[in-house]
């Protein structure tokens, strides 16, 4: 049986799967092994299935001569070097698809708790402050009939413009290349240059992968185009927004609020925005239900195995390594 390594705690039900097929070698935690471990572990792998803690660097799959796939639990993969892979022709997998309704619930219920103000109205109730109802107190935005902006149109920004017009919401998207008109008349969703996007939203959502180039699209210069009233939405990758320069637009009122799903040195969170109430935060969970991180860690097995067993993957990120 092919040997492949699970670095850390998957569904049970998913590791059961694996084992009827590969001789399983289980990190049975939920944190990742030390590098020197796991690259000891992965000497006599054929497979490895991982998560987005796992850095797998070129020096990982140097030490891994037998290594055939790397198979993520996730749709980002920005925690593998594709590069080092493919040069040595270890094929790398992803999740794409199962996760999006999920991913952009969460995200939109992030948009929905800051411009209601949801986690300061519970600490409010919490803290035995609710002893007479008043008119003023714990005012919000409408969400309804707002401008929507999308960065990044794939599958979880476009879920989001699906969301929107539930909401009558105008959905402006920038996305480096228009996407198909059929999908911009469904969605009722306007493509706009990148600035106009940030200048126009009332509620602005992070959803492009992080490559070098996404790296910080969102830093002070954007953040002070945004309108005084906006809110800032990221459940995508931390990297992507200039965190110290986020706090300084919440502390002097560039924007009115924002709500992060994932930060820049995760699980590090910057300290200024433990302080501010405009913000709410949340520990990177928003493909967390229970149905979806199954059907993750079922689909990057099921990637895994193919490669293992000579078959092509459902989900290759570097698809020139596969011979057929
Ligand atoms: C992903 O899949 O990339 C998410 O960040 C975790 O679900």
């Amino acid at each position: 049986k092919p040997k492949v390594l699970i670095s850390q705690m998957i569904p049970e039900e998913v590791v059961r799967l694996a084992e009827g097929v590969c001789e399983i070698d289980l990190h049975p935690e939920s944190h990742p092994l030390p590098k020197e471990e796991l690259i000891a572990r992965l000497k006599n792998k054929e497979g490895l299935v991982c998560l987005l803690t796992d850095l797998i660097d070129d020096e990982v799959l140097s030490g891994a001569a037998g290594l055939k796939v790397v198979a993520n639990v996730a749709v980002g993969y920005n925690n593998i070097d594709v590069a080092a892979a493919t040069r040595r022709g270890i094929v790398v997998t992803n999740t794409p698809g199962v996760l999006t309704e999920t991913t952009a619930d969460f995200a939109w219920a992030l948009l929905m708790a800051v411009a209601r103000r949801i986690t300061e109205a519970d600490r409010y109730v919490r803290a035995g402050k609710f002893t007479s109802w008043q008119f003023l107190t714990l005012l919000g935005e409408d969400v309804y009939g707002k401008t929507l902006g999308v960065l990044g149109f794939g599958r979880i920004g476009r879920a989001m413009a699906r969301r929107a017009g539930g909401f009558g919401m105008r959905v402006l998207y920038h996305n480096p290349k228009r996407v198909d008109p059929a999908v911009e008349r469904e969605l009722q969703a306007t493509w706009v240059e990148k600035a106009t996007l940030v200048k126009e939203s009332d509620f602005l959502t992070v959803h492009t992968p992080l490559l070098p180039d996404t790296h910080h699209c969102i830093g002070a210069p954007e953040l002070k185009l945004m309108k005084r009233s906006a809110i800032l939405i990221n459940a995508a990758r931390g990297p992507m927004v200039h965190e110290a320069a986020l706090v300084q637009a919440l502390q002097e009122g560039w924007i009115a609020g924002a709500g992060l799903d994932v930060f820049e040195e995760e699980p590090r969170v910057h300290p200024g925005l433990l302080t501010l109430s405009n913000v709410v935060l949340a520990p990177h969970i928003a493909s967390a239900s229970r149905e979806t991180r199954t059907k993750m860690a079922a689909m990057a097995v099921e990637n895994c195995l193919a490669v293992v067993q000579g078959k092509r993957p459902p989900n290759p990120v570097n698809p020139e390594t596969l011979t057929s």
